[in-house]
């Protein structure tokens, strides 16, 4: 394992992607673990991420000495170069020399373990106030800009090196390709982890977690839940049962692609509650969107809690755990705990326990989402399930403004595919984020077709582009798709007389309409 201790700002996760990418793991660890605790992990190799603070600066995060003279493999980028360059005893001060963006490194020393092979004037990405301008003791410098003496500095012999700029983002030309140099010719590490080798790791720990009890998993047809469910299988096959609540509120054909697809590539067992009466009962009437929303995750947990207890009252083993499509951002944003959390499941169905503990089976938790698709592709899940865009768990409840009736159901999810098909069948699938398809089912207007007036409804096409849903801006999409998706839409979908376009950022509009 490679540790990537993080000095705060976001860097430590690009990092620990840039090195799975070289195919080697990585974890990161917060800056205020104690050294000898990061020592007994046994690293193969350290890096230092960059950080916001000044290591002058009073209360600034620090490294105890013994991390350096250890003799695992050390690259500092950024603050991590600096807080080495000072705690080896180099200098470093605010000198007045910043530099911020794309800055031209020249490599002073070719044969260097990072820089043998690029070139010797090289774009670099730097984002800094303070300086190195001494190195330590025993370092050779092998880089410099023309405002920063010492830009990247070694001591091959303690396998120490350092780098002021950024290597980890794209900016970096050759950034990438120092990286690898640290890893494979400073630490003497083989690019030997694969997505494979997580399946093969992930299979065992369920098999030691589980032993012979059994598990359930619920499926919401998003990606997250099926590889983590595809995988608990592979591991423990019968012993698992995945619950699928059909809650009506879902696109053409996915639910049978739970039901068919991904039960022919896993084998999972599957228990679907059809439970699209019931929801269509409880949504009568109400066109509220913050009581629509409440109304579908209360039914939804009533339903699956009472699946979940007729699993466990089938005759078998007993039902010890709950399988969660967690990935590893939200175990870095929370804090980047381990060990297996307990979670209480409350039932508030007549005659049953008050509480049922499930011990968590989280066999993403390592894992970025791009990772987290090419397992699911390796377990041989059908692209429609891994290249998934996101879906809200209300589903079409929240893209019907007006009351949710089975007839506005239909109507949606005809138009819905028919936006779909065509944003596929324009490749434009991987170019935008996600593309709600809403009805505004409270709005009519006049229109004319063959030769007599409509007065039918809208339906609105939401595509946007995203990073990670918390901002984003309308897609620019060609005006002949749109064209061709509003042809068919008024063509096809009864009811529907007119498509309009939302060419509206987040903020001020969300993503969904409701
Ligand atoms: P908004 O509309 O808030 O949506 O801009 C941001 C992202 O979250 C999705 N979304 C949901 N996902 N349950 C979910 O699992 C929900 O209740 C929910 N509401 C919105 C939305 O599709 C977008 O990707």
């Amino acid at each position: 394992t490679v540790l990537v201790v993080d000095f705060g700002a976001q860097y430590a996760q690009l990092i620990a992607r840039r090195v799975r990418e070289a195919r080697v793991y990585s974890e990161i660890v917060p800056s205020s673990m104690p050294v000898a605790e990061m020592l007994a992990k046994n690293p193969a190799a350290i890096i230092l991420s960059g950080g916001p603070s000044s290591v002058y600066e009073p209360g600034a995060p620090t490294l105890d000495r013994t991390l350096f003279e250890a003799g695992v493999p050390v690259f500092g980028m950024c603050y991590g170069f600096q807080l080495m360059a000072q705690t080896l005893g180099g200098t470093v001060d605010n000198s007045g020399a910043r530099e911020y963006g794309r800055t031209d490194l020249s490599v002073s020393k070719p044969s260097s373990t990072l820089f043998e092979g690029t070139p010797a004037e090289q774009a670099v990405w730097m984002s800094h106030g303070d300086a190195c301008s001494a190195a330590p003791e025993g370092f050779a410098v092998t880089g410099s800009t023309s405002v920063v003496p010492v830009a990247a500095f070694e001591n091959d012999e303690k396998k120490l090196y350092g780098v002021q700029y950024h290597p980890e983002v794209m900016h970096s030309t050759h950034g990438q390709q120092v990286l690898e140099h640290f890893l494979y010719r400073g630490a003497g590490l083989r690019p030997d982890w694969t997505t494979g080798n997580v399946i093969e790791e992930q299979v065992a720990a369920i098999r030691e977690q589980v032993g012979d009890r059994r598990a359930i998993c619920g499926l919401s047809g998003g990606v997250d839940s099926a590889v983590a469910a595809a995988l608990v299988q592979k591991a423990i096959g019968s012993q698992l049962t995945c619950v699928y609540v059909d809650h009506g509120l879902m696109r053409k054909g996915e639910t049978e692609q739970v039901e068919k697809d991904f039960v022919a590539a896993t084998g999972v067992q599957l228990k679907v509650v059809d439970a699209q009466e019931r929801f269509l009962k409880a949504l009568a009437g109400v066109s509220d969107p913050e009581e629509k929303r409440k109304i579908i995750g209360r039914e939804f947990i009533r339903v699956f809690e009472q699946a979940q207890l007729e699993i466990m009252q089938e005759d078998g083993p007993e039902v010890a755990f709950l399988v969660q499509g967690t990935l590893y951002p939200d175990v870095v944003e929370s804090g980047g705990g381990t060990g297996t959390a307990n979670i209480k499941s409350h039932h508030n169905v007549g005659g049953l326990p008050d509480d049922i503990e499930f011990e968590l089976v989280e066999p993403l938790r390592q894992l970025f989402k791009d990772e987290v698709r090419m397992v699911g592709q390796e377990l041989g899940l059908p692209d429609e399930i891994v290249q998934r865009q996101p879906f809200p768990g209300p589903g079409l409840g929240i893209r019907i403004v007006g009351e949710v009736t089975k007839e506005r159901l239909d109507l949606l999810r005809e138009a819905d595919a028919i936006a779909r098909e065509e944003l596929t069948a324009a490749g434009l699938d991987r170019d935008i984020w996600q593309c709600p398809v809403v009805l505004l089912a409270d709005v009519r207007s006049v229109g004319v077709q063959g030769d007599g007036r409509t007065y039918g409804h809208p339906i609105v096409l939401r595509p946007v582009s995203s990073e990670d849903a918390m901002t984003a801006d309308w897609s620019r999409l060609p005006y002949d798709v749109l064209s061709k998706i509003s042809i068919r839409i008024t063509n096809e979908v009864k009811d529907v007389n007119r498509v309009v376009l939302d060419v509206t950022s987040k903020p001020p509009g969300t993503i969904e309409w409701e």
